[in-house]
């Protein structure tokens, strides 16, 4: 079943001979429970991609689709709640909030949402990321892996259908990034959550069901892998 649909999507950045097109008519399908993972080079528009799908950023042109609803159709307060209830979005540089313990900015999302954090669920998944002993610690007091593990738990803890994850093991070592992205792989069958994962470490990509190649804003590679 076709859950994403992007079509002719066209970002392009400042005017005249500054302008950049980061993303130059992408388009594709997303089936529900499919874990994607793009690649490509630095500067190639795999962020911008990201961005556009979660709806932090609107596209110049084109359309995204999820579960037939057309994303930028709605207005602000509406792209606001999808943003909160239907995808998770792990930053590329994490975007915590640096007066915010770990605990408080997993948990946040949820809150603005005007729904209530259930203490097991956040017992569980801190448990996981290895983050109980550093639950009430700042991010200013976390390394940069600590800090990667509190942007996805923020990121899973409302569970949406829709993991966006920019790079979400670039600051771990190899150890810590194989475990992130066995939970993240658990978490895609578990609960048939569609994932799109960014990455530039050739193992992940291997171990995701699709891989999308980026090149100069367009889709130059799109390839489904064999996984048992
Ligand atoms: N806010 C912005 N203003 C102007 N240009 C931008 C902006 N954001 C991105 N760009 C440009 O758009 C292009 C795509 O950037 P993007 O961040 O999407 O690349 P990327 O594939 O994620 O790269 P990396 O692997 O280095 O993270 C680049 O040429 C970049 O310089
Ligand atoms: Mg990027």
């Amino acid at each position: 079943m076709e859950l994403m649909r992007i079509e002719n999507l066209c970002k392009t950045y400042g005017k005249g001979e500054n302008e950049v097109k980061a993303l130059d008519n992408v388009s594709f399908t997303v089936p529900k429970g499919q874990m994607l993972a793009v690649i490509g080079p630095s500067g190639s528009g795999k962020s911008t991609m990201l961005h556009i799908l979660g709806g932090v950023d609107r596209p110049t042109s084109g359309k995204v689709f999820l579960d037939e609803q057309d994303v930028f159709a709605q207005d602000n307060k509406n792209l606001a709640i999808f943003r909160r209830r239907q995808v998770g979005l792990i930053y590329q540089f994490y975007n915590l909030i640096p007066v915010l313990d770990a605990e408080e900015n997993i948990t946040l999302p949820l809150i603005m949402d005007g729904r209530k954090p259930d203490s097991k669920h956040l017992d569980e998944l801190l448990e996981l990321l290895q983050l109980k002993e550093r639950r009430h610690h700042l991010p200013s007091q976390l390394s940069g892996g600590q800090q990667q593990r509190v942007s996805i738990g923020r990121a899973l803890f409302t569970s949406p259908g829709v993991i966006l994850a920019d790079e979400p093991t670039g600051n771990l070592d190899s150890k810590n990034s194989a475990e992130i992205i066995k939970l993240l792989r658990k978490s895609n069958r578990d609960y048939e959550q569609t994932m799109i994962i960014i990455t530039h470490d050739e193992n992940i990509a291997l171990q995701c069901d699709r891989i999308i190649t980026l090149s100069d804003g367009k889709i130059v590679s799109d390839k489904l892998n064999d996984i048992k």
